[in-house]
């Protein structure tokens, strides 16, 4: 059972050689905070290189029920009429986040300080995942939050009349909690203090700061503490967002498994809190060159060259790396089966609560191909194969689209191919990814059966 409405099962088998541009579409985090943070600001924000896939488009919904103007004027161009700090109107029904944790916890965090009231569901993986990381710091800004049991959607946020500041320790590295308490802070009066242990990805600080939000970043021996003043006036801005370095992923790996491939990734952002994945293989031996480096709407950014690498071995990831690549260990445990040799993560008990567990959803995925891997809580091992890896399995992809990309990409590099019960999920990310996988020569094939 996939989940999903309807299902489309899709299998990957081996063919030539991966050749050719991979133009991946723009960033997600990135995508939703435009559209969030040029609703709270008066005037219009342009956006350019939005993502459309399903999850930003979920929230460009939302941002229209709080009363933000939205509008597609064409591909990947954006318009927001916004309303201001605190402005956000009541929605009339309920906010449909889909399969999206960072649109629900940021949309969360916006509306948290407004005296409205909104219930949030989304799909089956989604309504599974924890809110209480959330919900417990927006409960000390004055909103209260009724869901489930163990915080889970559908639940109703009741916005504080009168928020007050807040000083918050992120117990988990999650930016989506950070930047739910920032986007509350906005709307309290005084000083909102976030500090994290480790430094998760920044878009929202760079963001706000673009907004024109003041706010001041400090490394303190406790962690990051971030200080943001409330009540600013944002203004509205005109935002370039870089293509997602997470998307990137995909056809850097394949290129780095499949005998002879040579692929070029272009503007590819590389903010150094999400670019973990790619200094990862590199320290596992792959041919992959950063060409072109520069600087695009305050983002590096940079084209990646991958090629097919024989010599790839197994390396301990560095655990204080995890958080600059905690959506790439998929797919890099798939480069990790071709690598010689084992591929040690530990420190990513944060993988567990994503849109699947995606240490289970990968280790049996893994095993079933014929790759040995060993998990516990918070680590998992992957031994490589180093070179030939059998495939010739159906693997779930549990209603999460990265978990349904590795499988379809080592299909293209293992002997027999790979077949997943449903790539549907695949559209809330990577809309393109089936063609422009075509476009480097891949053979996906979509089983018309109707068979999942
Ligand atoms: C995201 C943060 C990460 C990441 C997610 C996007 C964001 O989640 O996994 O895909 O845009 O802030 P956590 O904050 O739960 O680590």
């Amino acid at each position: 059972m996939s989940g999903s409405a309807h299902p489309v099962p899709m299998t990957a088998r081996r063919a030539g050689p991966l050749t050719g541009e991979a133009h991946v579409p723009g960033d997600k985090s990135i995508s939703h905070r435009a559209l969030i943070l040029g609703a709270l600001a008066v005037g219009e924000t342009r956006v350019t290189g939005l993502l459309e896939g399903q999850d930003v488009l979920d929230t460009a919904a939302a941002m229209r029920a709080f009363g933000a103007e939205v509008v597609r004027e064409e591909s990947g161009v954006w318009s927001v009429h916004g309303v201001g700090v605190g402005g956000f109107a009541e929605p009339a029904s309920v906010i449909d986040c889909g399969n999206s944790g960072t649109g629900v916890r940021l949309i969360m965090g916006a509306m948290a300080t407004s005296p409205v009231t909104a219930t949030f569901t989304g799909d089956a993986s989604l309504n599974g995942r924890p809110m209480g990381r959330v919900t417990d710091p927006l409960a000390l800004f004055g909103a209260r939050a009724y869901g489930r049991a163990g915080g889970r959607l559908p639940m109703t946020i009741v916005g504080a009349a009168d928020p007050v500041p807040v000083r918050y320790m992120v117990p988990v590295p999650s930016a989506q909690v950070k930047s739910a308490v920032l986007l509350a802070g906005l709307n309290a009066p005084g000083q909102t203090v976030v500090i994290e242990r480790e430094a998760t990805r920044d878009h929202s600080e760079r963001m706000l700061a673009g907004f024109g939000a003041t706010l001041r970043v400090e490394d303190a021996p406790e962690g990051r503490v971030i200080t943001l003043t409330g009540q600013p006036e944002l203004r509205p801005q005109t935002i370039i967002v870089p293509r997602d370095p997470s998307s990137a992923a995909f056809p850097v790996c394949v290129a780095l498994i499949v005998e002879g491939s040579d692929v070029l990734v272009p503007n590819i952002g590389l903010n150094p809190t999400r670019a973990g994945l790619f200094t990862t293989l590199r320290e596992m031996g792959a041919d992959l060159t950063y060409e072109n480096p520069r600087e695009e709407g305050g983002e590096p950014v940079a084209d990646l060259r991958a090629r097919f690498s024989s010599a790839l071995k197994g390396i301990e990831v560095p655990p204080a790396r995890a958080a600059s690549m905690i959506d790439e260990y998929p797919v890099l445990s798939v480069v990790a089966a071709f690598a010689e040799g084992p591929t040690v993560m530990r420190g990513v008990k944060e993988l567990r609560v994503k849109e699947s567990d995606r240490i289970e959803a990968m280790a049996e995925g893994l095993r079933a191909a014929g790759v040995t891997v060993e998990t516990g809580e918070d680590w998992w091992i992957v031994h490589g194969r180093g070179g030939a890896v059998p495939g010739g399995a159906t693997v779930a992809s549990r209603l999460d689209h990265r978990i349904a990309m590795s499988f379809l990409v080592m299909g293209l590099a293992t002997e027999r191919p790979m077949t997943v019960d449903d790539a549907s999920p695949i559209v809330t990310s990577f809309p393109i990814f089936e063609g422009l996988m075509a476009g480097l020569g891949a053979t996906l094939t979509r089983d018309t059966s109707g068979r999942a």
